[in-house]
């Protein structure tokens, strides 16, 4: 067993006896009632199971959790998709995931919702040429499997957000 402290969509939760072998994944849903974050292919190979990692240093990067045993996120600071509306309002990529239909079933959606913001995330901090837009796109939701199907709507919606305020995302 080891203790586990964990901060999840800004409250922090822990410490907290785990087993080693415990994976964030089944910590999420099993632990704390986390439903949003899927469990898939259970081999980090489609990513519906990611989370969002913000660093100290202001950066985020995804992470998958099906695999990855829940300790080692201890002191991190992550997102799940239960974070992204705020007062029970959608962000606005959710809203564009909507809009867009992008989604049929919804087994990958908190996948590309967490990836889409980390996308916007960086942008904001340092916006990519309109050029190397649809390229900077598809590297970012490269590797989340979506069995309906909705690659170009849910790529479509991230450019929407993006063209929407290009004074914030683009150089
Ligand atoms: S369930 Fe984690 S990558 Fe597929
Ligand atoms: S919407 Fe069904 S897997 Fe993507």
């Amino acid at each position: 067993m080891t203790k586990l402290s964990v901060t999840i969509n800004g409250r922090a939760h822990g410490p907290t006896d785990v087993r080693d072998a415990l994976t964030m994944n089944d910590y999420l849903r099993e632990y704390l009632g986390l439903t949003g974050t899927k469990f898939g292919c259970g081999a980090a190979q489609c990513l519906s199971c990611v989370v969002i990692i913000d660093k100290p240093d202001g950066t985020s990067e995804t992470s998958p959790t099906c695999i990855v045993p829940a300790v080692s996120f201890n002191g991190k600071s992550i997102r799940t998709v239960e974070g992204h509306a705020r007062n029970g309002e959608l962000s606005q990529l959710q809203e564009a995931f909507v809009e867009h239909f992008s989604f049929q079933c919804g087994y990958c959606t908190a996948g590309f919702v967490n990836e889409g913001q980390v996308l916007l995330d960086r942008l904001a901090k340092k916006p990519v040429a309109r050029e190397d837009l649809e390229k900077t796109i598809t590297e970012a939701l490269d590797g989340h499997l979506c069995r309906c199907t909705g690659y170009v709507k849910y790529h479509e919606a991230v450019r929407d957000v993006i063209l929407a305020d290009p004074g914030r995302y683009l150089a």
